[in-house]
């Protein structure tokens, strides 16, 4: 057992994942870390960033490592910002409020699910000056699309984030055991509208027919930039790049959904080679330390994305919680860029690899 008093200090990411584990119900635990099936590539998301090896430069005057980007435009204080995930309500009264919080306080950027616990309105307000992205999971009904995606222009949100690898949902198994899809309803969100007995997820289904050609649609209606999560090979990387959109994140939904396709940081350096500089790459699945991160976008993307580690810090104290883990890891990855010799976030991957920066996973003996 964790200690539960002031003096808990969590000290890494994974300390987090353990409080969780201690304090969650069984069912949200469940939800939350589950994967698809056999979770193996939950697993792998882990497992590869542990194989990469990295190769230190020194005598390189590291005292002023910047660890500051821009997504799309806008300026970030580090590489590190959290993916969407639905139904924060689920580990903190305040849920999706708190989250943004802590984004704003960080000055970083938050996905808002289209599954979030809390209203879009109730979330601006929250957190007005924070940078914010909107995910959406497409409906079968395009108008109900298009009130959405303009409610969400008029909220301030800076681009549009479409999920592509979840036409279906994936077999969570514990989810299945712990019936989750028929007992998570509004009433256990604690939302306002108490009582309401309609399983959340038969309330918004998600497109199963969706294809390439909708997306010149989604581009009709809005003015915001266009990133699709969920993309793992280099023929969708360039039918991305046809169609105009103006990012991909790389991402297996944290293993949640197709089980056995390789994990987003081995995936990577296809989609970003593919892409050519085009548009940017984005990253998440499986990041959990500064050396990730670092991995990460020396691979070539330009940021990565948190997903379960900010559940995490949400169910230790809320906002403070979610503080506490981005502050974390943004400690760890400028030590990791200070301990590499690296000054700046601006990598170019053709540039590090071929000034060895990581070591060439393929000629490694140890693999
Ligand atoms: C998710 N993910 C997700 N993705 C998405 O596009 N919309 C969503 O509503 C959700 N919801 C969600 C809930 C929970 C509990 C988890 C764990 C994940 C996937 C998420 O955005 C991201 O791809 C992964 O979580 C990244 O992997 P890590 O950081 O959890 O390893």
């Amino acid at each position: 057992m964790l200690e539960s008093g002031p003096e808990m200090s969590l000290v890494c990411l994974t300390d987090f994942q353990e409080h969780a584990r201690e304090h969650l119900s069984k069912s949200t635990r469940d939800f939350i870390e589950g994967g698809a099936d056999d979770s193996v590539t939950r697993d792998e998301n882990i497992a590869a960033f542990k194989r990469i090896r990295l190769r230190p430069r020194y005598l390189r005057d590291v005292s002023e490592v910047d660890t500051r980007t821009t997504i799309q435009g806008e300026e970030i204080s580090a590489p590190i910002c959290i993916a969407p995930t639905g139904f924060h309500c689920l580990v903190w009264p305040d849920g999706e409020m708190s989250t943004a919080r802590a984004a704003q306080a960080a000055g970083i950027c938050y996905i808002t699910s289209t599954f979030a616990s809390c209203s879009l309105e109730d979330i601006v307000i929250a957190a007005p000056e924070g940078l914010r992205w909107f995910q959406l999971y497409a409906h079968p009904d395009l108008q109900l699309n298009k009130q959405l995606i303009q409610r969400v222009e008029s909220l301030g949100f800076k681009a549009l984030v479409i999920t592509l690898d979840a036409p279906v949902c994936g077999n969570r198994r514990h989810d299945i055991r712990n019936q989750l899809r028929k007992n998570l309803t509004l009433t256990d969100l604690q939302l306002p509208k108490k009582g309401n007995s309609i399983p959340y997820f038969q309330m918004t289904p998600i497109s199963t027919s969706l294809c390439w050609n909708d997306l010149s649609w989604f581009q009709s209606i809005t003015r915001l930039p266009i990133i699709l999560k969920g993309i793992l090979t280099k023929e969708d990387a360039e039918l991305a790049v046809k169609h105009k959109v103006q990012g991909i994140i790389v991402s297996n939904h944290g293993g949640r959904q197709l089980d056995e396709v390789l994990a987003s940081i081995d995936a990577l350096t296809e989609v970003v080679a593919a892409v050519k500089g085009k548009i940017e790459v984005y990253l998440d699945g499986g990041v959990r330390t500064g050396n990730d991160v670092l991995k990460a976008l020396a691979l070539g993307a330009r940021c990565i994305f948190l997903g379960r580690p900010i559940l995490w810090g949400l169910a230790y104290k809320g906002e403070h919680g979610v503080k506490e883990v981005l502050n974390i890891l943004t400690n760890e990855f400028h030590t990791s860029m200070a301990l590499t010799g690296k000054l700046k976030t601006f990598f170019s991957p053709d540039l590090e690899l071929k000034a060895g920066w990581l070591k060439n996973r393929n000629s490694s003996p140890s693999l």
